[in-house]
């Protein structure tokens, strides 16, 4: 009499137990609208028990008295029967294709970016025929000096992985801004007026309005982006330390690293290039020179990994010299 009314209570509670997680589960049949995988685990984890717990509850009167450890392993174990297939079933296999998904819309982006990025490049390089193969040399001296600066433990909020990586597919539209020169100017042979010199002064703003237009949706770019880093490279790569660079005369950290970096590598090969209207410098000219301006044009630190990096400089300014 006395263990009938003892089972009768226990079943009593765990009713009472189970309507509990049943209304919790009501009142959070909203939330699992929102699709969210963590809210529907946990709502999938408390329904699991609740219906294991009724489940259990009415085995009970067929289930021989059993010592306490036993019946808490076989409630265990019968929870499990029904907990593992019902989360495979509706989160980590929902989750698993959510996430197979991610990943081929991340790669269409990424290569849609790469299209983008090639067409503008190809506009870049249409507009820069007089300089051969500078954009392809600029790039390799800006990797360069992008991962000594990095290696060497400068810049670390600016100079992540992503980040170097994106400065460095950005590098080749620095000048993209040429586009809106006019030939007459841009292809002259010979030195500029003053007034030309103004002119050509202007691809910089027009290099950021041209990859501004590039971008959809400036509020969802982050600073590790590519369009991000190339409007900051062609904004800001004629700016000088000392504030007497263009267009906007920033000095010291106020110019885009960005710009810092680009500006020694745009001149060193400006330097070690012959051009119509002047002999090309020897390496150790160039470096002497570009030394000199340490702290004056150019961020100290950069110049500092051009000095560690030279010998790559050289190699690169060799191996892809304008025929
Ligand atoms: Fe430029």
């Amino acid at each position: 009499m006395w263990d009938t009314v003892q089972r009768g209570v226990i079943i009593f509670f765990r009713i009472c137990r189970s309507l509990v997680k049943l209304l919790v589960l009501g009142i959070s049949r909203q939330m699992f609208r929102e699709n969210n995988p963590l809210t529907r685990l946990i709502l999938i984890l408390i329904a699991c028990i609740c219906f294991g717990e009724l489940f259990i509850m009415l085995l009970l009167p067929y289930i021989p008295q059993l010592p306490e450890l036993e019946i808490a392993f076989l409630d265990m174990f019968l929870l499990s029967l029904i907990v593992i297939p019902a989360v495979s079933w509706t989160v980590t296999r929902p989750m698993n294709k959510s996430l197979l998904e991610l990943a081929g819309a991340i790669k269409k982006v990424s290569v849609r970016e790469d299209e983008m990025l090639a067409s503008l490049i190809a506009l870049a390089r249409q507009r820069d025929s007089e300089t051969g193969n500078h954009i392809v040399r600029t790039q390799q001296y800006v990797s360069l000096l992008a991962h000594r600066l990095q290696v060497d433990g400068h810049y670390v909020d600016q100079l992540s992985k992503q980040s170097v990586a994106a400065l460095v597919k950005a590098a080749p539209l620095h000048d993209i801004g040429k586009v809106g020169i006019p030939d007459r100017i841009l292809l002259k042979k010979g030195h500029f007026t003053e007034a030309e010199r103004t002119v050509m002064k202007t691809h910089t703003l027009i290099g950021v309005s041209v990859l501004e237009a590039a971008r959809i949706d400036p509020e969802g770019y982050g600073d590790d982006n590519v369009i991000t880093k190339a409007i900051n490279m062609a904004g800001s790569h004629h700016e000088k330390w000392d504030g007497t660079g263009y267009p906007h005369s920033l000095a010291g950290q106020a110019i885009k690293l960005e710009g810092r970096i680009m500006s020694v590598a745009d001149v060193y090969d400006a330097l070690v290039s012959k051009r119509i209207y002047k002999k090309s410098w020897t390496h150790e000219e160039a470096i002497e020179e570009i030394i000199r301006g340490k702290s004056i044009s150019f961020d100290p630190l950069v110049v500092d990994a051009l000095i560690i990096e030279q010998n790559s400089f050289k190699e690169i300014a060799l191996k892809y010299q304008d025929s």
